[in-house]
């Protein structure tokens, strides 16, 4: 083989570039890792290598003057501020309908997301992949993804007990006197670690609100779990801010084209280097945007019609509840939510109980809720602007609001309480202009064969959230990364 070929490129360090990256190595394969953001291994000014949610600075963001905090108002107050542009950790990407959260660095989302390590149901699966065996993920692709990522349950006799879980247990009481399902959530914190902050044996992370803008701590990062056993392979090379910016068929496999940026998110140079195979794992945003792309300015036009489609928020719509003074939430609460209400079967939403972490009492009720709802947007190149553009709607949200109403509306009449209406904006209840949870673009069976490789360019491969039709019924890392456990492994047997 040609010694300037790299055998694997990998777009991208979450949950799938690192699965990818991991088994490619193990097989004896050399893998380069290319990711946009920064590697977050230094300490800052601080001495931390993130800041606290309560505190944003100018490592909050990626590329913005001003903070876009996902509650951007507080008592009807704006909380938003000045920041210095910077390659930030947590990306509040604008599309016309929505704006998409999400992590930018080594490690992906799994910087700045809650940790929540979810398995859905397997009654639901149908639902999320159902071009996909279940019984080869719930008998081997889920529980190894679950003992990779570190996954653990608190210690329900501490949930009980400790002040930093106050709000959860309000908001099981609340559910449970309105005869809801509630389950506790698995989660990638580390649970003794939590005990231990609680204690005041270690530095406070979760328990001082840590986790929007990263987690210094407590949390098992990918940097943690699949990254570190990535490094200890000494196969894999990583490139931090580094963008790939082009892919096109080349002798040898393909010519992937790179641009390394300053802090600033300035290009300061380009490189180009050819690869075998070549694995997009930029996240359902990313790859779509860069798969569109590339089919539209005819790098790789023969993609199929599939690319760009299918794309959906997870149903993500965001609400606080009023609490009574009797029913006060606490003013130490942990970032990691653990307690969820499962209306899914009967009204269709899964909602966490979520902190609002503002260190003092608020007597509010916080929730994310992930709803069952059928709009998909799609992906399309705009030449004109040169960039992709999502038809995303906002009105389409109204569903999902609708699904999270049936456990609110009555939870709320239940106990006589009302909405909050001060958290997204002045006198508006829902935050329904976001998502944590960008799904699709690059479906499993319609953009790619069942397996993830692109049709039409042998080795090419999509390898991340892109793959999942618009939906995983819960929060979707676990389903992520036991989706890519599952096709690296088909890969590596039959296409090295
Ligand atoms: P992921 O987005 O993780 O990684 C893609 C990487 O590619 C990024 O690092 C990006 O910078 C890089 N990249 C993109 N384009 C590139 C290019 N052109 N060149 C080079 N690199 C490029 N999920 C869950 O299960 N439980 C939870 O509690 C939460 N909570 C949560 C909170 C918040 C605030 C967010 C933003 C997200 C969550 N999530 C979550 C969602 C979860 O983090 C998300 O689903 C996964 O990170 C997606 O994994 P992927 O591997 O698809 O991409």
């Amino acid at each position: 083989a040609d010694a300037a070929v790299i055998p694997a490129l990998v777009i991208g360090t979450g949950y799938g570039g690192s699965v990818a990256a991991l088994r490619l190595a193990q097989a004896g394969v050399d893998v380069h890792m290319v990711e946009m953001g920064m590697a977050w291994d230094t300490p800052g000014a601080d001495g931390k290598i993130f800041a606290n949610t309560t505190t944003p600075d100018q490592r909050s963001f990626w590329l913005r003057t001003k903070t876009k905090q996902p509650l951007s108002n507080f008592l009807g107050f704006p909380i938003d501020k000045a920041i210095p542009r910077y390659t930030g950790v947590l990306d509040a990407e604008e599309f016309a309908g929505i704006t998409v959260y999400q992590g930018r660095g080594v490690g992906g989302g799994s910087l700045v997301n809650g940790g929540m390590a979810v398995t859905p149901k397997r009654e639901n699966f149908g639902d999320v992949l159902p071009t996909v065996n279940p019984d080869e993920m719930y008998g081997t692709y889920y529980p190894r993804a679950n003992a990779e990522l570190g996954v653990n349950m608190i210690r329900p006799a501490w949930f009980d007990t400790t002040d930093a879980y106050q709000y959860a247990r309000v908001g099981r009481k609340h559910a449970q006197r309105s005869n809801f399902p509630y389950v506790f959530v698995p989660t990638v914190y580390d649970w003794n670690y939590m005990e231990q902050e609680a204690a005041g044996t270690v530095p406070k992370s979760a328990l001082v609100g840590e986790i929007l803008y990263g987690n210094n701590y407590g949390k098992k990062s990918l940097q943690k779990t699949y990254l570190s056993k990535v490094r200890a392979t000494g196969r894999v090379t990583i490139s931090p801010l580094h963008r790939v910016v082009n892919v096109v068929p080349a002798t040898g496999g393909y010519k992937v084209t790179i641009e390394q940026l300053n802090t600033n998110g300035d290009p300061i140079a380009v490189k180009e280097v050819t690869a075998a195979k070549v694995f997009f794992a930029a996240g359902s945003v990313g790859t779509s945007k860069l798969l569109v792309k590339l089919k539209a300015t005819g790098a790789l036009p023969n993609l199929n019609g599939e690319v760009g489609k299918g794309w959906g928020d997870n149903g993500n719509v965001m609400c606080g509840r009023a609490n009574h003074m009797w029913d006060p939430t606490g003013a130490l609460q942990s970032s990691i939510p653990t307690l969820g209400i499962d209306n899914w079967a009967a009204g269709g939403a899964f909602a966490e109980v979520a902190p609002l972490p503002t260190g003092i009492e608020t007597y509010a009720s916080f929730y994310l809720s992930i709803t069952k709802t059928p709009n998909r947007a799609q992906f399309t190149w705009n030449a004109a602007a040169g960039k992709v553009d999502l038809n995303w709607q906002t009105a389409w949200k109204s569903v999902s609001i609708n699904a999270a109403k049936t456990i609110f509306d009555k939870i709320n009449s239940k106990e006589g309480t009302i909405y909050r209406t001060d958290l997204f904006g002045v006198y508006k209840i829902w935050g329904d202009h976001l998502t944590y949870h960008p799904l699709g673009g690059a479906i499993l069976n319609r953009a790619t064969d069942n397996y993830g490789r692109l049709q039409g360019y042998p080795g090419l491969y999509v390898i991340d959230g892109s793959l999942i039709p618009g939906s995983t019924v819960v929060n979707p890392f676990v389903t992520i990364t036991a989706l890519a456990e599952r096709n690296i492994e088909k890969i590596i047997a039959t296409d090295l």
